[in-house]
């Protein structure tokens, strides 16, 4: 299963990705945590000590790499470089694994617009796109907020998007807009998990919104996960509550993404 954490910003995304991570390792799944937002951080909810995170090198920044497999100089846009990069080893290689969650970060490219095709951006799309898993594999992708770079493909052929709401209009119109995005690039299956949920007013306001069978459940807001934050931990370590939301919300997304 890969699945593509999305909404918009600050709503959640990283530590929702990060405790899903952790639960499919725990079941033991072999799960990889890809970190696609340029402003990385997923290494960080997923605990990883701070030795290992600050030794991590995003993909596209190894330049050698980049351009070995690509044939190209990095950032030279313009000129010949392979467009089918060998990376069926680049996970293997440049995971780092901590807690049985196996982390891969892909670093920024710079875009210069969606039609970008630079040989950074060659090597990310094919590497995510070569993420295909053996049973019992799950990919956990934390994406970068909003919806611009949805176009780009890293995310293409995920089997779902996940968009985090909270329960208010804004992460709502952004809900809408991936949906309708996932619809052009071809992933057809959105779910939605709501964050930050108070009461039952703001599980209800979220549920007005949604289609039959969108929503995966519910995050309440709580004081544990922010404290893990300040704290460096990891929230799947902090918040005994919030790790049996996440379980919920995992138990409804293996029933349906099994029952299709
Ligand atoms: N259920 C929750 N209760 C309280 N605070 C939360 C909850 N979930 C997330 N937060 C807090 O909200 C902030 C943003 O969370 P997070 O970094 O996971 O969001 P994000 O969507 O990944 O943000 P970005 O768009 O910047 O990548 C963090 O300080 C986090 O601790
Ligand atoms: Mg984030």
């Amino acid at each position: 299963m890969k699945i593509a954490i999305t909404g918009k910003g600050g709503v959640g995304k990283t530590t929702f990705s990060s405790m899903l991570s952790r639960m499919f390792a725990e079941d033991g799944y072999r799960v990889v945590a890809v970190d696609a937002d340029p402003d990385a951080n997923l290494g960080l909810a997923l605990g990883f000590p701070k030795d290992i995170y600050e030794s991590i090198v995003p993909i596209s920044e190894m330049k050698k790499l980049v351009s070995d497999r690509t044939a190209a100089d990095a950032g030279s846009f313009g000129k010949m470089f392979k467009i089918n990069p060998k990376v069926d080893d680049i996970p293997e290689k440049y995971c780092k694994e901590h807690n049985g969650v196996r982390l891969l970060t892909l670093g920024t490219v710079d875009s210069g617009g969606s039609g970008c095709v630079c040989p950074e951006h060659v090597l990310l799309k094919r590497l995510c796109s070569h993420l295909i898993l053996q049973n019992k594999d799950v990919v956990v992708m934390d994406m970068e907020a909003g919806i611009e770079h949805l176009g780009r493909g890293t995310a293409q052929g995920v089997d779902a998007f996940i968009v985090v709401v909270e329960p208010g209009e804004r992460s709502l119109q952004t809900y809408r807009k991936v949906k309708k995005l996932g619809n052009d690039i071809g992933v057809k299956k959105v779910f939605v998990v709501g964050n930050k949920i108070r009461n039952k007013d703001d599980e209800q306001f979220i549920m007005n919104n949604l289609e039959d069978g969108e929503s995966l459940g519910f995050i309440y807001y709580n004081q544990d996960v922010i404290d893990s934050d300040r704290s460096n931990k990891s929230p799947y370590d902090t918040s005994e509550l919030a790790k049996q939301q996440v379980e919920a919300i995992k138990n409804k997304l293996m029933l349906l993404e099994t029952s299709k």
